[in-house]
């Protein structure tokens, strides 16, 4: 049987050959700038350690011709014959980029994720992939910190929903399927917590908060199936999170039964001297071993010091044989065993767009797309008769629509803002096109040059916002506004009179200020990826209507993150948000609201909510709850609305957020028509980790709102029983 496939094999193999199924490297001949760690290696070393069966796999690798070259010399030269896993950091596309995780995330609809994460591990798996980096699933609630955009934002429900739906996406329904990508939750944990939202720095969270907040989409990612992990580089505490063994082995293995293996993140083993963790590459190498770290990524120094100290018995061969075990395993599922050169032997072909991934890149973009506000409905545009003027940096050319992660060559050809608008409008002359500004810094005569477009114009859109250099992993910024050249940009355009619609780029909820949050229209368009200009050419001519919702709260200020909607209550709570009260939980110099609260996003189509019902006002442990409500379409076009449930408890032996997501809907209303959504809530929803750092339900009184936000809706209360 597989099985003992397995353990034939473990009995046969040299430590050494152990230790080479838990390492790992990217492609020799690359240096990464600033990456001293990275242990450079070259074509030669890489064959030879295939061949002497020291290396498990590699990740980030190009080209299937060098791939099969190495797993032939894998399984035909190498004593075993153990076959190698490539990986890679397939984000949000490989050939096909789709929107970045979070405004994917935007879109409330954790299927389209699936597909979107399906059509990737097609594409990657066509390349000779059959591992990713992904899904990110960390919670982010720091904009500071700029890898936010790889994730599903600041709920837990959400995120939930995104990750389990994403590892469903890459790995298919059956892992040994030629185009599955094996799933790797990342980062292993509590990444996105890191102080100030600086990317690699310490978190200092109390385990409750760990696993209330940023454990749940990992479980949620695993229970979907998903056979690896890896280990994150920032510390809890005190521990180093690759080296934490009440993480990797306590939660992992003990609680949760995870029978797949952990990969370090990049040399992350090795920067445990960094973090003054270890005072040598030996001693780190033992620490995120013993720890639970199986595979080590780049620096090579399992290789280096695992043999010697299971030689001298520091580390017991059985947690070596778990390691590779585990290892053999996953490659064994993926059927590489069986089918190693599957999907290598094929020529290379030529690359093609794939037209239904390209179509289904749209429909994700603009189903991502945020509306934060249309005052006296500027949007949508008519596509004929109405001069436009298309102003900023982000206006025209093809750079900075993909966002971080877009690796591999051979993508298909992003569609600019100015191409995807002039595409659709009836008359392309129509549309003038005027940068204005670069991204942090003016452009000479440009201000001038954008009010001169504005005022020959009926409607100004305003392109600005973050480069895709200003998220990302260690991008991470004190400011979370616009930049001074472009808020100079808009302010001059907005001093025309003109109507203003922001089409705003980013990678993390923003802070908007002055011209930009006063624009008559507010279109989130984050980092859409290939199809950037059609997918907003179809929201801003309402040839499509915009259903994205925040997943993440834009605050007033950049000063008041971290900004999240499921705060604590505090012993002060700011009453009606009146912030002349002295001695309350406020600032003095802004408001606690959100300027746009998670959850919020508006349509063409205006939405009322009212009747809301509870099947009961007593619900027992064990019970279920029927919410319902009516959702109304007041506008004259057909409307997707999110509806969205969250509760609270009054009072329980921990203090509990001022609300917390429970589900949501989107649903489609015809004009004028109305439609009763109801939500089954379980007592078992309404669970905190309590006082013993276990999962609990408490008796008590809840409030329950069917909302369009976090921060609105209609409330009904209930009692929680015993019985
Ligand atoms: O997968 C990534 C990780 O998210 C950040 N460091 C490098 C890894 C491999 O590229």
């Amino acid at each position: 049987g597989a099985d003992a496939r397995i353990e034939s094999l473990i009995a046969r193999m040299t430590v050494e050959e152990k230790v080479g199924q838990l390492s790992l490297y990217g492609p020799a001949d690359t240096n990464i700038p600033g990456n001293p760690q990275a242990a450079q290696r070259n074509g030669q070393q890489e064959i030879d350690d295939v061949r002497a069966g020291r290396l498990t796999g590699l990740f980030n690798n190009e080209g299937l011709e060098r791939k099969r070259v190495l797993q032939e010399v894998a399984v035909r030269e190498s004593r075993l014959g153990i076959p190698l896993l490539y990986g890679a950091d397939v984000i949000h596309g490989f050939r096909t980029i789709f929107p970045m995780p979070l405004a994917e995330a935007a879109s409330w609809e954790p299927e389209l994720a699936e597909r979107t994460a399906r059509a990737a591990a097609v594409e990657a798996s066509a390349d000779g992939f059959r591992w990713t980096f992904a899904p990110m699933v960390d919670i982010a609630r720091d904009a500071r910190w700029g890898r936010g955009i790889e994730g599903a934002g600041e709920d837990v429900y959400l995120a939930n929903q995104f990750a389990a739906a994403r590892v469903r996406g890459f790995q298919g329904s059956d892992l040994s399927r030629a185009d599955s990508l094996l799933a790797t939750p990342k980062h292993f944990a509590a990444y996105g917590a890191a102080e100030g939202g600086l990317d690699y720095a310490a978190t200092d969270i109390s385990e409750r908060t760990l696993r209330q907040v940023y454990l749940p989409p990992f479980r949620a990612a695993l229970d979907a199936g998903a056979l690896s992990v890896m280990s994150a580089f920032n510390e809890i505490s005190g521990i180093p999170s690759i080296a934490n063994p009440a993480l990797l082995t306590g939660v992992l293995r003990d609680e949760w039964k995870f029978k797949g293996f952990v990969v370090s993140d990049y040399t992350a083993d090795e920067e445990l001297i960094a973090h003054g963790y270890a005072a040598d590459g030996r001693q780190a190498a033992k620490q995120s071993f013993l720890a639970g770290t199986d595979v080590s990524m780049q620096s090579g120094l399992y290789m280096r010091y695992l043999p010697e100290l299971v030689a001298s018995g520091e580390v017991p061969m059985a947690r070596l044989d778990d390691a590779v075990r585990r290892v053999l395993w996953v490659k064994q599922k993926l059927g590489l065993f069986d089918q190693p050169l599957r999907g290598l032997d094929a020529a290379p072909q030529a690359r093609a767009d794939n037209p239904a991934h390209i179509a289904l890149a749209r429909e994700d973009a603009r189903r991502s797309i945020v509306m934060l506000k249309n005052e006296r409905a500027v949007l949508p545009l008519p596509k004929s008769g109405r001069k436009i003027a298309l102003i900023g940096p982000f206006a025209s050319g093809t750079q900075d629509l993909l966002g971080a992660w877009s690796l591999f060559p051979g993508q298909s050809a992003p569609v600019g803002i100015d191409e995807g608008l002039s595409a659709a409008l009836a008359d392309p002359g129509a549309l003038a096109v005027v940068r204005g500004s670069g991204i942090d810094a003016p452009l000479a005569g440009g201000i001038e040059a954008a009010v001169a477009a504005a005022r020959d114009a009926d409607v100004v859109l305003l392109a600005i916002g973050e480069s895709e250099r200003m998220s990302g992993e260690a991008r991470s910024r004190t400011d979370i506004g616009i930049p001074q050249a472009q808020q100079d940009l808009a302010e001059a355009v907005a001093a025309t009179g003109k109507p203003v619609v922001v089409l705003l780029s980013n990678g993390r909820a923003m802070a908007l200020k002055g011209a930009v949050r006063n624009a008559d229209a507010i279109l989130v368009t984050w980092f859409l990826g290939v199809q950037t200009g059609s997918a907003i050419a179809d929201v801003v001519f309402g040839d499509f209507n915009p259903s994205g919702r925040l997943p993440v709260s834009f605050p007033q200020a950049s000063g008041q993150v971290p900004f999240y909607y499921g705060q604590k209550r505090t012993g002060r709570p700011l009453p009606d948000n009146d912030q002349a009260m002295a001695f309350k939980t406020r600032y003095v110099d802004t408001t606690n609201q959100a300027l746009y609260p998670f959850g919020h996003g508006i349509g063409y189509a205006p939405v009322r909510y009212d009747g809301m019902e509870l099947s009961q006002d007593r619900l027992p442990l064990g019970g279920t709850l029927r919410v319902r409500a009516t959702v109304t379409n007041t506008g004259q076009r057909e409307a997707e609305e999110v509806v969205q449930l969250y509760a609270a408890e009054r009072a329980a032996s921990v203090t509990r957020p001022v609300r917390e997501l429970k589900n949501f809907r989107k649903v489609r209303i015809e004009p004028g028509a109305s439609k009763v959504v109801e939500f089954a809530l379980r007592a078992d929803d309404l669970q905190f980790i309590g006082r013993d750092m276990k999962p609990t339900v408490e008796p008590g009184e809840f409030d329950l709102w069917v909302a369009p936000s976090a921060a609105g809706g209609i409330r009904k209360s209930f009692a929680l029983t015993r019985e």
